[in-house]
């Protein structure tokens, strides 16, 4: 049987880079049968480098079925001898998890510090809402005010009332329970939108889904829900199993049918297909990103007239468009001159018909004149003929 004692002492050895030491504490062990000596042996075989090693008994001893903690330290020594430790070295928030050493517990799976810092860098330093479900003794929450600032609004829930009563006086800690919807909407009006929810509560499935449900919708535009230790979806214990329906990674992965929503025949879900802008799966974290999306659409470039064609038409268009500008503005000058010639003619017609109407009265009154003497002779005529016996005037 495997047993914490002799890993110790091989992993020690390992770190010390003393094989002797290695061979000592395998062949050694009076807890160790041949199998398990053969099982070690094979595994150290298999690494060339320390950091190696130690995977490869953490691959052995987790595949072995033994207890997790063990898997769990191999994976540690390996982790600590360099097997991704240069790619966390500047990580901000594990150096602060490396360098704190006394203060509130905090436990942390050691690969969630770059996922942190992946998806909560952009809100550092800022007037950010964070809300932390899960406060347990306070450490984190000291971690998060380190992080993102003083500027930032700092939440924690618990079920638990000690978490309240040992987190530092100025974190604000509310004390409810995570599948109480009710509970969670009256975080969000107090102190929300929030821009980041994190769910490390209870981890299990109802209290996940029911988490998620209720603070996505709630979320402020462009904030993310990131939701930790999602393991226990494959832990019996947590009503969790590979595939099983009804757990918490079971309902993300139908999330990825809401982000490909539109593709898909049947009615949109509002609410996650046109808010919900990625689901990221990491090792026991997911990731929802809330996002107000626009309607998807195809369109093609990439070809060689995306080169030319374009802009020559540009070029073309552009005359056009001035060509007919330059018409337009010929057209209205015409019709502002047409209007103008058309006023005088109208004035030049009435002064004309004005005069006429003069000319007219004068030619009247002139032609009136002779018609007079005209008519009075032939009366006097018509009198004369008419008057018997009048003499006849020389003068007539
Ligand atoms: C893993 S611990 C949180 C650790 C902490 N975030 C840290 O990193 O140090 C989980 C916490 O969730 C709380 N919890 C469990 N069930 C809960 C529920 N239904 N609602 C709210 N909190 C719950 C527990 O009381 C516990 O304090």
């Amino acid at each position: 049987m495997l047993d914490q004692e002799t890993m110790k002492a091989v992993l020690l050895a390992l770190a010390e880079r003393s094989d002797d030491d290695v061979e000592r504490a395998i062949s050694e062990s009076d807890v160790l049968d041949d199998a398990d000596r053969a099982l070690l042996r094979a595994a150290l075989d298999s690494a060339d480098t320390p950091a190696g090693m130690a995977r490869a008994l953490g691959d052995a001893v987790r595949d072995a079925g033994e207890i997790d903690f063990l898997a769990n330290e191999c994976y540690r020594a390996a982790f600590y001898l360099g097997d991704g430790l240069p790619g966390l070295q500047g990580d901000p928030l594990f150096g602060y998890f490396s360098t704190k050493r006394t203060g509130r517990i905090l436990d942390k799976w050691i690969h969630y510090f770059p996922i942190y810092t992946e998806h909560f860098s952009r809100f550092r330093g800022r007037p950010v809402r964070v809300l932390e479900i899960g406060v347990y003794r306070g450490g984190s929450l000291d971690m998060w005010r380190w992080f993102f600032g003083p500027d930032a609004t700092l939440v924690g829930a618990d079920i638990d009332e000690r978490a309240r009563e040992v987190s530092a006086p100025d974190h604000v800690v509310e004390i409810g329970d995570q599948t109480d919807p009710e509970f969670l909407r009256s975080l969000s009006e107090r102190y929300g939108p929030f821009d980041i929810v994190i769910d490390d509560g209870g981890h299990e499935m109802r209290q996940q889904i029911v988490t998620a449900e209720t603070m996505f919708p709630l979320l402020a535009e462009g904030g993310v829900l990131l939701t930790e230790d999602c393991h226990t979806s494959y832990w019996d214990a947590y009503q969790g199993g590979t595939g099983r329906p009804g757990t918490f990674i079971e309902w993300c992965k139908a999330k990825v049918d809401d982000v490909n929503g539109y593709h898909q025949p049947q009615p949109l879900d509002r609410v996650w297909t046109d808010t919900l802008g990625s689901v990221s799966f990491y090792d026991s974290v997911v990731v929802l990103k809330k996002q107000q999306r626009f309607a998807p659409f195809a369109e093609q470039v990439g070809h060689a007239e995306f080169l030319l064609l374009p802009r020559f038409a540009a070029q073309h268009v552009t005359e056009l468009a001035a060509r007919r500008d330059a018409a337009v503005a010929q057209r209205d000058e015409l019709r502002r001159q047409q209007h103008h010639d058309r006023e005088a003619f109208e004035a030049e017609r009435a002064r004309l018909r004005a005069e006429l109407a003069e000319l007219q009265t004068e030619l009247d009154a002139a032609t009136a004149v002779p018609e007079t003497a005209r008519a009075v002779q032939a009366l006097r005529r018509a009198a004369v003929t008419r008057i018997p016996g009048r003499r006849k005037d020389p003068a007539d």
